[in-house]
């Protein structure tokens, strides 16, 4: 089955909560509820393609995360390395890689080199796919990309929805039909405020490491009415 919404693909956004409790629970370092949400992500992204989903975002990390212990925010530079190097497997997918977060370059922005490298090449040798495109959003605050965004609209000299929208990180992606949020905070945290705007917003108290490919279809199924 193909999921769309009013004829044009799905676009499904999650965030990704809960693998620190995740870890907590079993006794495991947080650390562990990164890696086994890498983990997650991976079999989602292969539910999203097999689903012939149009575009998948999943917030990997917030400009506001970078106050976190350091060996856990190493960590998860580690394992966003190993995530945007899965190219064979997003090959198999017919899936690009894409990015949104705080322009390299950018005053403030916090990607290290080697991220951005991952990055770079990820995007490139994934581009010639032609089904699901898959977002990751790596030092990514919805306030910086709007202040960002009307800030260039201004300079321009025109300010408006569609001006704001050509301004975005990626003025290319859809509105957000379905956001996912797991274990259990009913919070947005500063996620694509500007495009989920008229998003169905699909809450669970599924620590993300659990989220699967049946909780993946219940979800698209509260937005649909129909059985998954
Ligand atoms: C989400 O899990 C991953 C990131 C924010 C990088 P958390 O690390 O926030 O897990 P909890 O909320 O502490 O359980
Ligand atoms: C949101 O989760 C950010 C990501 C999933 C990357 P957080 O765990 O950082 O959000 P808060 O702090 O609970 O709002
Ligand atoms: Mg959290």
């Amino acid at each position: 089955m193909s999921a769309s919404v009013s004829n044009h693909p799905l676009h499904v956004a999650c965030i990704m909560d809960g693998n620190g409790r995740w870890a907590r629970r079993r006794g495991l370092p947080r650390t562990d509820g990164h890696t086994a949400g890498e983990e997650a992500l991976a079999e989602v992204v292969r539910s999203a393609a097999a689903r012939q989903v149009g575009w998948l975002t999943a917030f990997g990390f917030s400009t506001e995360n970078w106050v976190r212990p350091r060996t856990e925010v190493r960590h998860i530079l580690s394992l966003h390395r190993k995530l945007f190097s899965r190219t064979e497997e997003m090959n198999r997918n017919n899936a690009r890689t894409r990015w949104i977060g705080r322009p390299f370059s950018d005053k403030g922005a916090r990607t290290p080199v080697l991220v951005q490298k991952a990055i770079t090449k990820a995007i490139a040798d994934t581009s010639g796919n032609t089904g699901l495109s898959v977002t990751i959003a790596f030092d990514y605050g919805s306030r910086a990309e709007l202040v960002r965004a009307s800030r260039l609209a201004m300079s321009q000299g025109v300010v408006t929805p569609s001006s704001i929208q050509a301004n975005l990180y990626d003025p290319e992606m859809p509105p957000v039909d379905l956001l996912v949020r797991t274990s259990g905070e009913a919070r947005i945290s500063n996620f694509m405020l500007w495009q989920i705007k008229g998003a169905h917003i699909y809450f669970t108290e599924r620590p993300w490491p659990d989220f699967n490919r049946q909780e993946f279809d219940q979800a698209i199924a509260s937005l649909t009415g129909s059985p998954a």
